[in-house]
């Protein structure tokens, strides 16, 4: 950025207005006033030690913290279960007939299930597990649409010990593979198919793909949503049951297993930046009290409310805030399974007004489509209901943010920016609706007992202005480590600055009220529509195909899905560029990797910008896809390649 356009960037963020808290929300919020954030400060492990009070332990811990950076152990010695906490604990009273979870599919289709219910549908899986011959600390992988069986499949895990491990349903029968392989799965529990905007995606087709290359699995398990397709399944007796038949005349009788605080309870892979994705180890009792505390504090959850996150529960959100989070409050969370502009663009906001949804947590990307489609989309409906309005995964623009503060919100009700990642289990950085004033752009300050700053590169605090994230205290939820690869772990998240720093791969911004903006990743990974993926995960996909000798991806700014992919391809000597060649290409990458990676655009290029010593200049290339003018050049091994390139770009894509 140009100092001009700096000084402009600045008088326009001071110009952003701000809002404080309305009294209206303050008297009846969960946070009502300031001296939770003095008492977290003063203490943080205990003030996370009260947090973990409320849960229910079968046996106390001992130590609250062992810090032998950067590896950490919270309430070690003690026991609990975290489908305990979701479940039994609100049998006794009131909550045993509240609805847990309200599940609407696409086509209206509707389900209910008290807490009663649930517990009953979560243990008699679990014992349907067991009858597999799933133990404590077995792996399951989990590649489902979003039914409540889902939901019942990853606590059933949990009730029995097992290791769940969620695979995104959009992703393609090699990831799904990868991720299975990685962390040695016994079974696999997927379902007939999903639904898209009126179409089945064969969730089991491309399960039975990826399980040609998965030795571990012994059994798979589907459930059934589709209609009329079970003649249509590939059906592998002895290894292949309906879900419905093993759960018939199941024996609901499942105690829950006392599990040691440190003993994971999930895996979750993400992108970074080398080809092959990262298993997010997140254990028991930090895990718990992290989703539990966060929900409660941050989405002011009352008894009454009904918590609709849009998120798939394939990935993190979804994990922490449809599933463990809410439940363990005891809260309704609605569940969704299609598209939001199925039939109609309408589709969310006729939820929203059916269902009463009170908080509503959603990404930018679906607000900036929901801005695009139109205002009166929103305005057909009654959203008087809504009091809470949430977004995640990436930055939000103050254009957007405004518009959902508006059009959604009716001005009424706040917005909590959450800034967080698979790697820290539960928010980090958020407003709490009933204290705090926000800001636009601004997801706000740290949590109680949240220790985030802005260091430079050397490691110096920046207290206003930019620098890098950095998260300086261990928190209950945080990554223990990745999967089978430790040392990953060490290098990527503790080796930035020290061993006791924490290294989220975010630039960060402060104002001087400590309200902190995410201004975006500082690695090779990308955020398209919220989603996280690697740079080198796509070219080591391109690279895959036979045509193709060298490529470097890049992100570049996307009105709708904030970065868009942009890959720079060389090809092998014999081969000759075509449309119908960089159509092939890009579905390439969707069958490597799965439709959330395709390429926004393709380029041919001779030759890519390379230093004398032969890395490629990724730099030069995002310059190139945005448009700017070229940074240095002077490293170049052959200065010319980068102007053909960016004439190439430019008449192609129109810079
Ligand atoms: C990355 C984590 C954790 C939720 C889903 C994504 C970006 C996340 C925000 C936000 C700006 C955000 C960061 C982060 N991000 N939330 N409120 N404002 N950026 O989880 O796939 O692990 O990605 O998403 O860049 O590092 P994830």
């Amino acid at each position: 950025m140009s100092e001009k356009d700096q000084v402009g960037f600045e008088n326009l963020l001071n110009e952003i207005r701000t809002f404080p808290p309305k009294p209206e929300f303050t008297k009846d919020a969960v946070v009502k006033d300031r001296s939770i954030y003095e008492r977290a400060a003063s203490d943080p492990v205990a003030y996370w030690e009260t947090e973990a009070r409320e849960l229910d332990w079968f046996e106390p811990w001992t130590r609250t913290l062992e810090w032998d950076p950067p590896h950490v152990k919270w309430f070690d010695g003690g026991k609990i279960n975290v489908a305990y906490n979701c479940l039994d604990r609100h049998l006794a009273g009131p909550r045993r007939n509240k609805a847990a979870i309200i599940w609407e599919a696409e086509n209206g289709r509707r389900r209910t299930y008290t807490y009663g219910q649930l517990d009953r549908e979560v243990r008699q899986f679990g014992n349907c597990l067991k009858g597999l011959g799933v133990g404590k600390g077995d792996r399951v992988a989990i590649y489902m649409p979003m039914l409540p069986e889902a939901a019942i499949a990853m606590l059933a895990c949990a009730r029995i010990g097992a290791i769940h491990s969620v695979v995104f349903g959009g992703f393609s029968p090699d990831s799904l593979a990868d991720r299975i392989n990685d962390a040695r799965c016994r079974v696999l529990i997927t379902a007939d198919g999903g639904w898209r905007r009126g179409q089945v995606i064969a969730l089991k087709h491309n399960a039975d793909r990826a399980l040609e290359k998965c030795p571990s699995i012994e059994h798979v398990v589907i459930v059934n949503n589709i209609p009329g397709e079970h003649q249509l399944l590939h059906f592998m007796e002895g290894r292949d049951h309906w879900y419905h038949r093993l759960m018939d005349h199941q024996s609901a009788d499942c105690p829950a297993e006392p599990m040691d605080a440190e003993d994971p309870l999930y895996i979750l892979y993400t992108s970074g930046t080398t080809g092959q994705p990262k298993g997010i180890v997140h254990t028991t009792g930090g895990y718990a009290v992290g989703a539990y505390s966060t929900t409660k504090y941050v989405f002011d959850l009352k008894e009454s409310d009904i918590f609709w996150c849009t998120a798939d529960v394939g990935w993190v959100t979804g994990h922490s805030y449809i599933v463990y989070g809410p439940l363990m409050n005891g809260a309704t969370v609605l569940m969704y399974e299609g598209a939001p502009n199925y039939p109609d663009k309408d589709r969310f906001w006729e939820m929203v007004e059916n269902h009463h949804v009170t908080v509503f947590y959603t990404a930018p990307t679906a607000i900036r489509a929901f801005m695009k489609w139109g205002d009166e989309y929103p305005a057909k409906h009654d959203l008087s209901s809504l009091r809470l309005l949430g977004s995640v995964g990436e930055p939000i623009n103050p254009e957007a943010w405004m518009w959902y503060h508006e059009h959604i919100g009716a001005k009424r009700c706040p917005i909590v920016d959450t800034w967080w990642q698979t790697e820290t289990g539960s928010i980090m950085i958020s407003a709490l609706p009933g204290v705090s004033t926000l800001k636009p752009g601004f997801a706000g300050e740290p949590l109680p007992g949240v220790l985030a700053t802005i260091l430079d590169e050397a490691g110096n605090e920046i207290k206003t202005g930019s620098g890098l994230l950095a998260i300086t205290h261990p928190w209950p939820s945080m990554l223990r480590t990745i999967w089978g690869d430790d040392q990953r772990y060490v290098d990527i998240y503790f080796s930035k600055w020290d061993k006791k720093t924490y290294f989220p791969g975010d630039g960060a911004k402060r104002d001087e009220n400590g309200n902190i903006m995410i201004l975006g990743r500082v690695d090779d990974v990308l955020n398209v529509s919220g989603h996280r993926i690697g740079t080198m995960e796509v070219e080591s996909a391109l690279v895959d195909h036979p045509a193709v000798a060298e490529a470097a991806v890049v992100g570049r700014k996307h009105d709708l899905k904030g970065q868009a992919i942009v890959a720079f391809v060389t090809l092998k000597a014999n081969q000759r560029m075509s449309s119908a060649l960089l159509d092939e290409l890009k579905a390439h990458v969707v069958e490597k990797i799965g439709a959330l990676a395709r390429p926004e655009e393709i380029l041919f290029s001779g030759d890519l910008p390379k230093t004398r010593s032969g890395k490629i200049m990724r730099r030069l290339l995002r310059d190139i896809a945005e448009g700017r003018a070229l940074g240095d050049v002077t490293t170049l091994a052959d200065p010319n390649v980068v102007e053909a390139l960016r004439e190439d770009y430019e008449e192609r894509y129109g810079g």
